[in-house]
Protein backbone atom coordinates (compact mmCIF):
# COMPACT_ATOMS: atom_id res chain seq x y z
CA UNK A 1 0.00 0.00 0.00
CA UNK A 2 1.05 3.47 -1.01
CA UNK A 3 1.58 5.91 1.77
CA UNK A 4 -0.77 9.32 1.98
CA UNK A 5 1.35 11.95 1.08
CA UNK A 6 0.42 16.01 1.84
CA UNK A 7 -2.37 17.04 0.66
CA UNK A 8 -5.36 14.97 -0.69
CA UNK A 9 -8.14 17.23 -2.01
CA UNK A 10 -10.97 14.87 -1.17
CA UNK A 11 -11.26 11.63 0.79
CA UNK A 12 -14.10 9.28 1.47
CA UNK A 13 -16.06 7.90 4.34
CA UNK A 14 -15.41 9.58 7.95
CA UNK A 15 -12.95 11.23 9.83
CA UNK A 16 -11.65 9.90 13.35
CA UNK A 17 -10.36 12.19 15.91
CA UNK A 18 -7.92 11.45 18.58
CA UNK A 19 -7.06 13.59 21.76
CA UNK A 20 -4.30 12.71 24.04
CA UNK A 21 -2.86 16.19 24.95
CA UNK A 22 -3.22 15.76 28.85
CA UNK A 23 -4.91 13.23 30.79
CA UNK A 24 -8.37 12.57 28.86
CA UNK A 25 -7.81 9.41 26.23
CA UNK A 26 -10.56 10.64 23.65
CA UNK A 27 -11.53 9.30 20.30
CA UNK A 28 -14.45 10.16 18.01
CA UNK A 29 -16.04 9.68 14.42
CA UNK A 30 -17.47 12.24 12.29
CA UNK A 31 -19.44 11.87 8.90
CA UNK A 32 -18.05 14.36 5.94
CA UNK A 33 -20.97 16.76 7.23
CA UNK A 34 -18.95 17.50 10.52
CA UNK A 35 -21.91 15.35 12.36
CA UNK A 36 -20.53 13.97 15.14
CA UNK A 37 -21.23 9.90 15.50
CA UNK A 38 -19.70 9.09 18.85
CA UNK A 39 -17.30 10.98 20.97
CA UNK A 40 -15.36 8.36 23.73
CA UNK A 41 -13.65 10.38 26.34
CA UNK A 42 -11.86 8.44 28.64
CA UNK A 43 -10.80 10.00 32.36
CA UNK A 44 -7.67 8.76 33.88
CA UNK A 45 -8.82 11.48 37.01
CA UNK A 46 -8.81 8.60 39.53
CA UNK A 47 -5.13 7.52 38.45
CA UNK A 48 -3.74 11.14 39.12
CA UNK A 49 -6.34 12.56 41.84
CA UNK A 50 -4.06 11.37 44.61
CA UNK A 51 -1.21 13.68 43.34
CA UNK A 52 -3.53 16.64 42.81
CA UNK A 53 -2.69 17.28 39.58
CA UNK A 54 -1.90 15.35 35.92
CA UNK A 55 1.38 13.26 36.65
CA UNK A 56 3.10 13.29 33.48
CA UNK A 57 4.92 9.78 32.63
CA UNK A 58 1.02 8.24 34.13
CA UNK A 59 -0.75 9.90 31.82
CA UNK A 60 1.10 8.54 28.71
CA UNK A 61 1.11 4.76 30.23
CA UNK A 62 -3.34 5.68 30.91
CA UNK A 63 -3.44 6.60 26.86
CA UNK A 64 -1.88 3.53 25.93
CA UNK A 65 -3.81 1.12 27.94
CA UNK A 66 -7.22 2.88 27.48
CA UNK A 67 -7.01 3.41 23.76
CA UNK A 68 -7.98 -0.26 22.62
CA UNK A 69 -11.22 0.12 24.41
CA UNK A 70 -11.86 3.70 23.94
CA UNK A 71 -11.25 3.49 20.61
CA UNK A 72 -13.48 0.50 19.47
CA UNK A 73 -15.78 2.43 21.51
CA UNK A 74 -15.86 4.65 19.70
CA UNK A 75 -16.51 2.90 16.29
CA UNK A 76 -19.28 0.89 17.74
CA UNK A 77 -20.89 3.68 18.65
CA UNK A 78 -20.67 5.10 15.28
CA UNK A 79 -21.22 1.78 14.10
CA UNK A 80 -18.74 1.44 11.53
CA UNK A 81 -15.09 -0.56 11.13
CA UNK A 82 -11.52 0.58 10.56
CA UNK A 83 -12.24 0.34 6.77
CA UNK A 84 -14.81 2.79 6.90
CA UNK A 85 -12.50 5.68 8.29
CA UNK A 86 -11.28 7.86 5.54
CA UNK A 87 -9.16 10.42 7.01
CA UNK A 88 -7.49 10.78 10.73
CA UNK A 89 -6.92 13.65 12.94
CA UNK A 90 -4.99 13.72 16.01
CA UNK A 91 -3.77 16.32 18.32
CA UNK A 92 -0.04 17.31 17.67
CA UNK A 93 0.43 19.75 20.74
CA UNK A 94 0.09 21.76 22.92
CA UNK A 95 0.20 19.57 26.08
CA UNK A 96 2.06 16.80 27.99
CA UNK A 97 4.49 15.75 25.23
CA UNK A 98 4.78 11.87 26.36
CA UNK A 99 0.85 12.10 26.16
CA UNK A 100 0.52 13.45 22.61
CA UNK A 101 3.29 11.17 21.01
CA UNK A 102 0.97 8.23 21.90
CA UNK A 103 -2.36 9.66 20.16
CA UNK A 104 -0.44 11.10 17.25
CA UNK A 105 1.68 7.92 17.01
CA UNK A 106 -1.76 5.95 16.36
CA UNK A 107 -2.90 8.53 14.35
CA UNK A 108 0.04 8.25 12.47
CA UNK A 109 0.02 4.29 12.12
CA UNK A 110 -3.47 4.11 11.84
CA UNK A 111 -3.42 6.60 8.85
CA UNK A 112 -0.55 4.88 7.30
CA UNK A 113 -2.59 1.49 7.04
CA UNK A 114 -5.26 2.81 5.90
CA UNK A 115 -3.81 4.79 3.07
CA UNK A 116 -6.10 7.76 4.73
CA UNK A 117 -4.82 11.16 4.59
CA UNK A 118 -4.04 12.74 8.15
CA UNK A 119 -4.42 16.08 9.45
CA UNK A 120 -1.97 16.81 12.75
CA UNK A 121 -4.30 19.38 14.42
CA UNK A 122 -3.27 22.13 16.87
CA UNK A 123 -5.46 21.93 20.48
CA UNK A 124 -6.49 25.00 20.17
CA UNK A 125 -7.76 25.36 16.73
CA UNK A 126 -9.50 22.59 18.65
CA UNK A 127 -11.31 24.23 20.69
CA UNK A 128 -11.72 27.57 18.84
CA UNK A 129 -14.15 25.69 16.03
CA UNK A 130 -15.93 23.38 18.83
CA UNK A 131 -18.59 25.68 18.74
CA UNK A 132 -19.92 24.80 15.41
CA UNK A 133 -20.79 21.23 16.62
CA UNK A 134 -23.65 19.86 16.72
CA UNK A 135 -24.62 16.79 18.22
CA UNK A 136 -26.57 14.61 15.90
CA UNK A 137 -26.50 17.45 13.16
CA UNK A 138 -24.32 18.54 10.79
CA UNK A 139 -21.13 20.73 12.18
CA UNK A 140 -22.42 24.97 11.27
CA UNK A 141 -20.60 26.27 8.58
CA UNK A 142 -17.31 28.66 9.59
CA UNK A 143 -18.83 32.13 9.81
CA UNK A 144 -16.61 34.67 7.43
CA UNK A 145 -15.42 36.70 10.29
CA UNK A 146 -14.73 35.02 13.46
CA UNK A 147 -13.33 35.97 16.81
CA UNK A 148 -12.49 32.97 19.38
CA UNK A 149 -12.53 33.12 23.65
CA UNK A 150 -10.23 29.54 24.60
CA UNK A 151 -10.41 29.52 27.95
CA UNK A 152 -9.13 26.41 29.38
CA UNK A 153 -6.59 24.74 32.10
CA UNK A 154 -4.02 25.26 30.12
CA UNK A 155 -5.17 28.57 27.91
CA UNK A 156 -6.40 32.17 28.05
CA UNK A 157 -6.19 33.22 24.33
CA UNK A 158 -8.22 35.61 22.14
CA UNK A 159 -7.94 34.58 18.75
CA UNK A 160 -8.96 35.81 15.22
CA UNK A 161 -9.51 33.53 11.95
CA UNK A 162 -8.88 34.63 8.81
CA UNK A 163 -11.80 32.38 6.58
CA UNK A 164 -10.17 32.93 3.49
CA UNK A 165 -6.78 30.81 5.07
CA UNK A 166 -8.05 29.67 7.71
CA UNK A 167 -5.25 31.30 9.33
CA UNK A 168 -5.84 32.15 13.31
CA UNK A 169 -4.02 35.14 14.72
CA UNK A 170 -3.39 35.27 18.34
CA UNK A 171 -4.58 38.37 19.96
CA UNK A 172 -4.11 38.18 22.97
CA UNK A 173 -2.66 35.36 26.03
CA UNK A 174 -2.45 35.54 29.61
CA UNK A 175 0.86 36.26 30.93
CA UNK A 176 0.85 34.64 33.38
CA UNK A 177 -1.57 31.35 34.93
CA UNK A 178 -4.73 30.01 32.75
CA UNK A 179 -8.05 30.94 34.52
CA UNK A 180 -8.71 27.44 34.69
CA UNK A 181 -5.55 26.76 36.30
CA UNK A 182 -6.83 29.52 38.84
CA UNK A 183 -9.98 28.07 39.21
CA UNK A 184 -7.80 24.71 40.12
CA UNK A 185 -5.69 26.42 42.48
CA UNK A 186 -8.51 27.33 44.56
CA UNK A 187 -10.36 24.20 44.18
CA UNK A 188 -7.16 22.51 45.52
CA UNK A 189 -6.85 24.87 48.53
CA UNK A 190 -10.33 24.05 49.56
CA UNK A 191 -9.39 20.22 49.30
CA UNK A 192 -12.20 19.61 46.41
CA UNK A 193 -11.04 16.72 43.66
CA UNK A 194 -8.67 17.91 41.10
CA UNK A 195 -9.90 19.80 38.74
CA UNK A 196 -11.56 21.79 41.01
CA UNK A 197 -13.21 24.73 38.33
CA UNK A 198 -16.21 22.66 38.17
CA UNK A 199 -16.96 22.55 41.77
CA UNK A 200 -15.41 26.09 42.28
CA UNK A 201 -18.12 27.10 39.88
CA UNK A 202 -21.42 24.99 41.44
CA UNK A 203 -20.16 26.43 44.68
CA UNK A 204 -20.07 29.90 44.15
CA UNK A 205 -23.44 30.18 42.56
CA UNK A 206 -24.19 29.59 46.51
CA UNK A 207 -22.14 32.73 47.65
CA UNK A 208 -22.94 36.61 47.36
CA UNK A 209 -20.36 37.75 45.37
CA UNK A 210 -20.76 41.28 46.58
CA UNK A 211 -19.06 40.27 50.07
CA UNK A 212 -15.36 40.27 48.68
CA UNK A 213 -14.06 42.37 46.66
CA UNK A 214 -10.83 41.42 44.41
CA UNK A 215 -8.00 44.09 43.07
CA UNK A 216 -8.20 43.68 39.05
CA UNK A 217 -4.87 42.46 37.16
CA UNK A 218 -2.89 46.03 36.35
CA UNK A 219 -2.12 45.78 32.67
CA UNK A 220 -1.88 49.41 31.30
CA UNK A 221 -5.60 50.44 29.76
CA UNK A 222 -5.06 49.79 25.90
CA UNK A 223 -3.92 46.19 26.47
CA UNK A 224 -5.74 42.94 26.08
CA UNK A 225 -3.37 40.36 28.02
CA UNK A 226 -4.87 38.23 30.26
CA UNK A 227 -3.66 37.51 33.84
CA UNK A 228 -4.32 35.58 36.56
CA UNK A 229 -1.61 34.93 39.17
CA UNK A 230 -2.60 38.10 41.10
CA UNK A 231 -6.39 37.17 41.45
CA UNK A 232 -5.49 33.41 42.14
CA UNK A 233 -2.80 34.59 45.14
CA UNK A 234 -5.19 36.85 46.53
CA UNK A 235 -8.08 34.47 46.24
CA UNK A 236 -5.75 31.52 47.98
CA UNK A 237 -4.40 34.36 50.81
CA UNK A 238 -8.66 35.07 51.44
CA UNK A 239 -8.82 31.45 52.09
CA UNK A 240 -5.85 30.79 54.22
CA UNK A 241 -7.42 34.05 56.40
CA UNK A 242 -10.67 32.23 56.60
CA UNK A 243 -9.34 28.99 57.68
CA UNK A 244 -7.61 30.86 60.80
CA UNK A 245 -11.04 31.27 62.42
CA UNK A 246 -13.61 28.50 60.50
CA UNK A 247 -12.84 25.11 59.37
CA UNK A 248 -14.28 23.97 56.70
CA UNK A 249 -16.39 20.53 57.92
CA UNK A 250 -15.65 17.19 56.54
CA UNK A 251 -18.96 16.82 55.30
CA UNK A 252 -19.02 19.80 52.93
CA UNK A 253 -16.11 18.45 51.30
CA UNK A 254 -18.14 15.40 50.82
CA UNK A 255 -21.14 16.83 49.53
CA UNK A 256 -23.49 17.87 52.00
CA UNK A 257 -23.48 21.69 50.66
CA UNK A 258 -25.52 23.30 53.96
CA UNK A 259 -22.10 22.66 56.00
CA UNK A 260 -19.95 25.30 53.88
CA UNK A 261 -19.74 28.11 55.75
CA UNK A 262 -21.09 31.29 54.35
CA UNK A 263 -17.65 33.35 54.16
CA UNK A 264 -16.45 30.62 51.95
CA UNK A 265 -19.16 30.33 49.52
CA UNK A 266 -18.93 33.98 49.27
CA UNK A 267 -15.61 34.67 48.67
CA UNK A 268 -15.89 31.96 45.81
CA UNK A 269 -18.48 33.89 44.06
CA UNK A 270 -16.25 36.67 44.57
CA UNK A 271 -13.89 35.02 42.98
CA UNK A 272 -15.49 33.63 40.24
CA UNK A 273 -17.14 37.00 39.83
CA UNK A 274 -13.39 39.08 39.46
CA UNK A 275 -12.55 36.09 37.05
CA UNK A 276 -15.30 36.39 34.75
CA UNK A 277 -14.97 40.74 35.03
CA UNK A 278 -11.57 40.11 33.44
CA UNK A 279 -13.21 38.32 30.63
CA UNK A 280 -15.89 40.60 29.73
CA UNK A 281 -13.49 43.70 30.42
CA UNK A 282 -11.16 42.53 27.64
CA UNK A 283 -13.57 42.14 25.38
CA UNK A 284 -15.27 45.51 25.83
CA UNK A 285 -11.59 46.85 25.29
CA UNK A 286 -11.59 44.80 21.79
CA UNK A 287 -14.99 45.73 21.04
CA UNK A 288 -14.31 49.48 21.24
CA UNK A 289 -11.35 48.82 18.86
CA UNK A 290 -13.01 47.35 16.68
CA UNK A 291 -16.03 45.68 14.69
CA UNK A 292 -16.82 42.02 16.16
CA UNK A 293 -19.31 40.59 14.35
CA UNK A 294 -19.31 37.31 16.40
CA UNK A 295 -17.31 35.70 19.01
CA UNK A 296 -16.82 31.56 19.72
CA UNK A 297 -16.48 30.91 23.64
CA UNK A 298 -14.92 27.48 24.03
CA UNK A 299 -12.69 25.66 26.36
CA UNK A 300 -12.89 24.02 29.47
CA UNK A 301 -13.60 26.94 31.88
CA UNK A 302 -16.66 27.96 28.59
CA UNK A 303 -18.43 25.16 30.75
CA UNK A 304 -18.44 28.03 33.45
CA UNK A 305 -22.38 29.16 34.67
CA UNK A 306 -21.39 32.71 35.47
CA UNK A 307 -19.14 33.31 31.90
CA UNK A 308 -22.28 31.42 30.26
CA UNK A 309 -24.50 34.30 31.02
CA UNK A 310 -22.54 37.01 31.55
CA UNK A 311 -20.80 36.60 27.80
CA UNK A 312 -24.73 35.93 26.51
CA UNK A 313 -25.73 39.18 28.17
CA UNK A 314 -22.31 41.01 26.71
CA UNK A 315 -22.86 40.22 23.22
CA UNK A 316 -26.73 41.64 23.49
CA UNK A 317 -25.28 44.52 24.82
CA UNK A 318 -22.26 45.18 21.77
CA UNK A 319 -24.67 44.06 18.92
CA UNK A 320 -22.24 40.77 18.86
CA UNK A 321 -23.55 37.32 18.01
CA UNK A 322 -22.01 35.10 20.31
CA UNK A 323 -21.61 30.97 19.90
CA UNK A 324 -20.79 28.89 22.62
CA UNK A 325 -19.76 25.80 22.54
CA UNK A 326 -22.18 22.96 23.31
CA UNK A 327 -21.34 22.13 27.01
CA UNK A 328 -20.62 18.40 25.73
CA UNK A 329 -17.99 19.95 23.94
CA UNK A 330 -16.53 22.38 26.11
CA UNK A 331 -13.53 19.85 27.66
CA UNK A 332 -11.08 18.55 25.94
CA UNK A 333 -12.46 15.76 23.43
CA UNK A 334 -11.63 14.09 19.81
CA UNK A 335 -14.98 15.49 17.96
CA UNK A 336 -13.32 19.41 18.21
CA UNK A 337 -9.91 17.38 17.55
CA UNK A 338 -11.54 15.70 13.87
CA UNK A 339 -13.53 18.86 13.27
CA UNK A 340 -10.74 21.12 12.99
CA UNK A 341 -9.30 17.91 10.88
CA UNK A 342 -12.44 18.17 8.65
CA UNK A 343 -12.24 22.02 8.21
CA UNK A 344 -8.58 21.62 6.75
CA UNK A 345 -9.53 18.83 4.79
CA UNK A 346 -11.76 20.83 3.22
CA UNK A 347 -9.34 23.66 2.71
CA UNK A 348 -7.06 20.94 0.85
CA UNK A 349 -4.98 20.47 3.79
CA UNK A 350 -3.36 17.73 4.92
CA UNK A 351 -0.21 16.44 7.04
CA UNK A 352 2.60 14.10 6.08
CA UNK A 353 2.51 11.21 8.52
CA UNK A 354 6.12 10.27 8.59
CA UNK A 355 7.04 13.32 9.26
CA UNK A 356 4.56 15.36 11.81
CA UNK A 357 5.58 15.83 14.98
CA UNK A 358 4.63 16.25 18.69
CA UNK A 359 5.53 19.68 20.16
CA UNK A 360 4.78 20.36 24.18
CA UNK A 361 4.85 24.03 23.01
CA UNK A 362 3.71 25.48 19.82
CA UNK A 363 4.35 29.43 20.18
CA UNK A 364 2.70 31.70 17.53
CA UNK A 365 5.14 32.07 14.75
CA UNK A 366 4.38 35.97 13.70
CA UNK A 367 1.43 35.51 15.94
CA UNK A 368 0.05 33.02 13.70
CA UNK A 369 -1.11 29.86 15.08
O1 LIG B 1 -10.37 22.37 27.94
P1 LIG B 1 -10.04 21.56 29.15
O2 LIG B 1 -10.80 20.26 29.36
O3 LIG B 1 -8.53 21.18 29.19
C1 LIG B 1 -7.51 22.07 28.84
O4 LIG B 1 -7.26 22.21 27.61
O5 LIG B 1 -6.97 22.67 29.79
O6 LIG B 1 -10.25 22.51 30.41
C2 LIG B 1 -10.14 22.03 31.73
C3 LIG B 1 -10.25 23.20 32.68
C4 LIG B 1 -9.90 22.84 34.11
O7 LIG B 1 -9.07 23.85 34.63
C5 LIG B 1 -11.26 22.80 34.79
O8 LIG B 1 -11.21 23.06 36.18
C6 LIG B 1 -11.96 23.93 34.06
O9 LIG B 1 -11.60 23.71 32.70
N1 LIG B 1 -13.41 23.91 34.23
C7 LIG B 1 -14.11 24.92 34.79
C8 LIG B 1 -15.47 24.53 34.76
N2 LIG B 1 -15.55 23.29 34.19
C9 LIG B 1 -14.28 22.93 33.87
N3 LIG B 1 -13.70 26.10 35.30
C10 LIG B 1 -14.65 26.94 35.78
N4 LIG B 1 -15.97 26.64 35.79
C11 LIG B 1 -16.42 25.45 35.30
N5 LIG B 1 -17.73 25.18 35.30
ZN1 LIG C 1 -8.22 21.82 26.03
Amino acid sequence: MSAPLRSTGGFRGFVLGIETSCDDTACAVLDREGRVLSSQVSSQLEVHRAFGGVVPEAASREHLRNWPAVSEAALAEAGIGWPDIGAVAATRGPGLVGSLLVGLSLGKAISYSLGAPFLAVHHLEGHLFSPLLRWGGASLPVPESMLGLVVSGGHTSLLDVDKATGAVTSLAETRDDAVGEAFDKVGRRLGLPFPGGAEVDRLAELGDPSVWRFGTARISSNELAFSYSGLKSQALRALGEIETRTEIPRSALEGDDAAWPREVLDLLAGFRHAAVAQLIKRLDRLRDERPVARLSVSGGVAANRLLRREVTAWGERRGVEVMLVPLRFSGDNAAMIAHAGLLRLRMGDADDPRSADAESRIPFAAGVL
